[in-house]
Order: structure tokens, then sequence, then C-alpha cells
């Protein structure tokens, strides 16, 4: 029996990865580029549209290849994508007017700050889940029409074009022909009304987009235009797209109400499923689409963590104290204790539940026998205590938990898997695929192909590979905690 093959595309923060999936969900073949992290000024952090676009066709190109050389074809490309980060492009010529701004960009902090006096953030957080802050797109295209020559008069002429990272390389990969999004993307952007499901146009008006900018918004499971036969080799249907964290949970099959997954990338993304119902935090957690399958849309609520891997990536380039992610394992478990060294990596700010864009990273605690185990383990735990606060924020918001799905390159770690067990004090759970990013791409694409049926076919597939206990004497976790929450108060009275 021939297998049914699809195209997962992760375009995520630091790298573009293909992953071919059988119809099982098992992985056959992955191609994975990094590409450059630009940082032109303090806090900002941009990427090179033409090197997102050139890597994510190259490993894409290369799955559909691999699928070739077997001599079958691909049923479909399911697309995910590093979210909020802002694209603006020219609608004639397909160039980008300026660099894409990351999610991580720091840049329009002091917008948000102003536009804050004259217009109320609850009122924002009502409409689209979110909160005034300069992590979401909306502040951005703002930032590019404003900054770059002409940019405002073509916008509003109809010559320019915006988008997320999926309706960028959906329009390239479909050679111009489908200027389109999904909604748990445009969920990400501060101008999309969750509740009405459709763009703002007081939103709009606020932060001056021209609607005709804005992409068509879709289901996640839906026909979102056709790859090209003469980039690909093939033509091939795209019919699935989320933005990262809610592919993962899709991946996770998370989709019960209460369900809740925590993945661990660049940054670190809790998301708990809250059903067909909108939950509106008290704690500063995003409102957010989970997904929208068939028709039927569920919500979350989710935690966000600007700086988890980068974190050690941080350790690795810029302090040369490691060669690969890899060694913090090892390094972390070489002492017995994390010896009162502290790190907050507020490198690009903080994000939930403080949404501080203007701290900055510290680390507490140096002595003379500071090396890079206590620094590499600091990395590792500021990860664990940065959930631990995103778990107590979904908690006073009423929401029970009783264990953790996890997953993404850091949980590979079995030492941070028992910490954060051991500091959250809860059943943490790994999943045989830890590529669950692209698994739930490949879901969403499935379902529209009518590979799968329904979300609880795709439950029911789910494994796990291994579960962490809680182990650690409830003194010394309350002390670890009260060490981490002196380093960040001190962080904040810094930068109030
Ligand atoms: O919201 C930003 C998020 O989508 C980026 O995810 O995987 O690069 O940490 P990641």
């Amino acid at each position: 029996m021939t297998s049914t093959y699809i195209v997962a595309l992760d375009q995520g923060t630091t790298s573009s990865r293909a992953i071919v999936f059988d119809e099982h969900g098992a992985i056959l073949f992955t191609a994975q580029q990094e590409f450059a992290q630009i940082y032109p000024a303090d806090g900002w952090v941009e990427h090179n549209p033409e090197e997102i676009w050139q890597t994510a066709l190259a490993v894409t190109k290369e799955a559909c290849d691999w699928v070739k050389e077997r001599g079958s074809t691909v049923a479909a490309i399911g697309i995910t994508n590093q979210r909020e980060t802002t694209l603006v492009w020219d609608k004639n010529t397909g160039e980008p007017v300026y660099n894409a701004i990351v999610w991580q960009d720091r840049r329009t902090a002091k917008f948000c700050r102003d536009l804050k006096q004259e217009y109320s953030e609850q009122d924002l957080q009502a409409r689209t889940g979110l909160l005034l802050d300069p992590y979401f797109s909306a502040t951005k295209i703002t930032w590019i029409l404003d900054n770059v020559a002409g940019a405002r008069e073509k916008a509003e002429q109809g010559e320019l074009l915006f988008g997320t990272v999926d309706s960028f390389l959906i329009w390239r990969l479909t050679e111009g022909k489908s200027f389109v999004t999904d909604i748990t993307n445009a969920s990400r952007t501060n101008l999309f009304n969750i509740v009405k499901k459709q763009w703002d146009d007081d939103l709009l008006a606020l932060f001056k987009v021209p609607a005709s900018m804005l992409p068509k918004v879709l289901d996640c499971t839906a026909d979102f235009g056709t790859a090209s036969e003469t980039l690909l080799g093939q033509a091939v249907p795209i019919l699935g797209v989320a933005g990262d964290q809610q592919a993962a949970t899709v991946g996770q099959c998370c989709f019960e109400p209460g369900s809740i997954k925590s993945t661990y990338g660049t940054g670190c993304f809790v998301v708990v499923n809250t059903g067909e119902t909108m939950v509106t935090s008290n704690n500063r957690l995003l409102t957010t689409v989970a997904y929208s399958i068939k028709g039927t849309t569920h919500y979350a609520v989710e935690g966000s963590i600007f700086v988890a891997g980068a974190a050690v990536q941080w350790m690795r380039d810029n302090l040369s104290i490691i060669d690969n992610a890899s060694e913090t394992q090892r390094l972390a478990q070489s002492i017995n204790s994390n010896q009162g060294v502290y790190f907050v990596p507020a490198l690009t700010g903080l994000g939930a539940p403080h949404w501080n864009p203007d701290a900055r990273g510290a680390i507490f605690g140096l002595t003379r026998a500071t090396g890079p185990a206590q620094l590499a383990r600091a990395a590792l735990e500021s990860v664990v205590y940065q959930t631990y606060d995103l778990l107590q924020a979904v908690r006073e918001d009423g929401i029970a938990i009783n264990n953790l799905r996890v997953d993404g390159g850091m949980v590979a770690n079995d030492w941070l898997n028992q910490c954060l067990a051991n500091i959250l004090n809860l059943e943490v759970d790994r999943p045989k695929v830890l590529e669950t990013t692209a698994l739930g791409a490949a879901y969403l694409a499935g379902l529209q192909l009518g590979l799968y049926q329904s979300t609880s076919e795709l439950a029911e597939r789910w494994q796990k590979d291994s579960e962490f206990l809680p182990a650690m004497e409830e003194t010394t976790r309350e002390q670890n905690l009260q060490g981490w929450r002196k380093a960040v108060d001190a962080v904040l009275g810094m930068h109030q």
C-alpha cells in the first residue's frame, strides 16, 4: 500500500524546516536551514524576508523531492510559523519594503506606552484578547508605514500588502495568487476581532492600517491555494495553516477544554484550550484563537515567555561557554543545587505576566565559584521558573491544571523536564513525537484532505514517551522560588 505524504513547513524564529509525515503521523524526512538574526539596535530584532523565503522554499523543495524520488507525490502542505512577525511587501513587484520585524522586537515600546494614555487597553483586550505591547503585529506595521520612505502613501493607494510569515510564504508559493492567512495568525495582530472573527475597523483606524493591506482570513483547515509546480517541481495544495503555538496545541492533541501544553522553542508558550468559550484573563495572560477546524473555533488562554531556548542560544553564541545546547544537561546536573545563581533572561523585555518591554536581562548571585555549570543551570532554571509564573497566573484565572504536556527542542533534556516537574509540583508528560508543531500543521492539512475525520481520531494517536513526577522537598522548592522572585523583582525595579 502506498503512503499518503504530507509536508509540514515550519518557518520558525531561527530556522526553516520541512518535515515529511506519512498518514500515521510518522516522520520520514526532515530538511532544515538556519538563517541570520539581525539586531540593528537595542531591542530591535529583524529577519531578511528573502532569507525567510529562500530557506523555506529550499527545505520545502527538498522534502517534495524526497517524496518524488520514491515515485510518489505530496498530497498536501501544512504551514506553521513564527507568529506576529510582520512583513510588508509591494503587491506588484513582490519586494518587501523593509526587513521582517520579528515578534521579539521592542522598538514600538514607546508608541504602545503613549497609546495607552489615549486608548483603553481593556477595550483592546475585549476585542482581540491581546494587550497593548510591541509583541503583536499592529504597531510593527504602523512603524514600517511611518518610517519607510513613501510606504504610507503606497499603502493608502492599495499598493502594499501586510502579512504574518504564513501569508508571505503562501503568497510567494502560489506566485501571488493567494493572499490569505489563517485565523490563529490573524488573532496575533491586534487588528483582528476574535469575537466577531473579522478584521476590526476601529483598530485599523487606531493603528492607521489601510484595510486593503490585509489578507483574507480562513479557518486552519481550508484551501489556501496551490504551491506552484515551477517552484516545487510538483503542484501541491496548501490545506492547513496555524501559528506555531496553535499548531503545537493541535500536535499535542489538546482538544479538550482544560488541556494544556507548553512548547519550549526560542520562547516558551503555555496554551490552555478553553473550548468554544472565550476566557478573559485577570492575570495578564492572552486570550487567543486555539484553532478553527471545519468551522468550529476553539479559544485558548496563553502565557508567552520571550526567551527560553534563546537563553541557551545566547550562552552558546554570545558567551561561548557551550558548543551546543545539549551540553546544558551535563553542566546543570554536574552540580547539586543552583548555588544561589539566578538568571532573569529578559533579553528582549519580559512577556507574561509582567509585560515589561523595557526590562533587560540580569544574572544574580555570582561568586568566584561561578562558572559554566552554574550559568547553564541558571539558564535552564529560568525557563522553569517562568513556566511556574505562567501556571500560577493560569490557576489564578480559575483554570485547574492536572498535568502538563511539553514539547519543543529543549524537552529532549531530561534534567529540564524533571526540574519542571519539581518546581511546578506537577506531572510533566513528554510525547513520542517531539516535532509537535510540524505534526500539528500536518494534522490540519490531513483533516482538510479527508485523511483524518475528526480531532477525536487524532487524540487517540497521542502517545506518551515519558512522564516526570515531582520529587523535590517543599522547603527547597520554596527557597528556589523565593530566589527567583527576588531576582525578577530586582529586574522590574530597575525598569519601571
Ligand atoms: O509568538 C512567537 C512564537 O510564535 C515563536 O515561537 O517557536 O520561535 O519560540 P518559537
